[in-house]
């Protein structure tokens, strides 16, 4: 198969896009990933050049292939219960402590393909009983809020789903779903996903009981960094928890949060 090369040039196209675009850093180490996911889309098109899908990425014509860029560009890497402290401070310290009445509401941002937002799902039902609940999950690429929508996964990614929330919150795949699982519709109809740049202005979401912003920080440069979660915060009710990954930092950020354990703040 035809290998393309992609120059310093056309490389620092790319690297001004998905910056200007979703606020993500590429580092000049990340060349070949480049070369090799975009290199699709040249052979797609037939192209012979990454200076000619840049243009056609850029063109009025093409949102349909931007977006495709975006999704290519982004690591999605996640998995059920990912950082196991964060969903036990979560049940211990804040839902043990909800008392009814009002909707808690909890907003995954950057949720991926989903694991994370149904990791928190199953939680909060097995958690908050019959108190209401309603969880947001958003992503930039719409490739993996589609997965995350269907709920539905290969089997070889259950590995951190607990046993007895296996059963209780997922169907097993039969016939033709052999070997994946489907997350139960009691879960799924809580869980609402849609596209959100974080980049951007958030519009008209939250406010928020909590909110889980993990392992997309370390994509970003610190100003980046600094307004994607100023703005966040404005989306948390005061008292409200913000959850960022443990090897993620909020050192020289200062927007009125204060820590509580490693990787989970507090509101003021
Ligand atoms: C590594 S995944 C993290 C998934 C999950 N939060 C976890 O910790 O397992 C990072 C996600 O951030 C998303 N992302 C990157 N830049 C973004 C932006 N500007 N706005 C929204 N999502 C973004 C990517 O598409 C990707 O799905």
């Amino acid at each position: 198969m035809l290998q393309f090369k992609i120059s310093d040039s056309e490389f620092d196209l790319f690297k001004a896009f998905i910056y200007e675009h979703a606020g993500i850093s590429l580092s000049d180490e990340k060349k070949s990933l480049v070369t090799s996911r975009l290199g699709k889309r040249l052979r797609h098109h037939s192209l012979s050049t990454f200076d000619e899908y840049y243009n056609l990425v850029m063109s009025s014509m093409q949102s349909g292939e931007r977006q495709i860029a975006v999704d290519l560009l982004t690591t999605n890497e996640t998995y059920f219960f990912r950082e196991p402290k964060h969903f036990d401070f979560l049940e211990k310290e804040i839902l043990s402590n909800w008392s009814g009445g009002k909707t808690f509401h909890l907003w995954s941002a950057a949720s991926s393909t989903g694991e994370e937002a149904y990791s928190i799902a199953m939680l909060l039902d097995h958690a908050l009983g019959s108190h209401p609940w309603q969880i947001f999950g958003s992503d930039i690429s719409t490739r993996v809020i589609k997965t995350a929508q269907s709920g539905h996964y290969q089997q070889n990614r259950i590995e951190g789903i607990p046993k007895d929330f296996l059963h209780k919150y997922c169907l097993k795949g039969m016939d033709e779903y052999e070997g994946s699982l489907l997350v139960k519709k009691q879960l799924r109809q809580n869980v609402r996903f849609g596209q959100v740049n974080l980049k951007r202005p958030l519009g008209n979401v939250g406010p928020f009981d909590v909110i889980f912003l993990r392992n997309v920080l370390i994509y970003f440069d610190f100003e980046t960094k600094r307004k994607v979660i100023k703005q966040l915060v404005e989306k948390l009710r005061p008292g409200g928890h913000f959850f960022i990954g443990h090897s993620e930092t909020l050192k020289g950020i200062d927007v009125g949060l204060e820590a509580v354990i490693p990787a989970v703040y507090r509101k003021k």
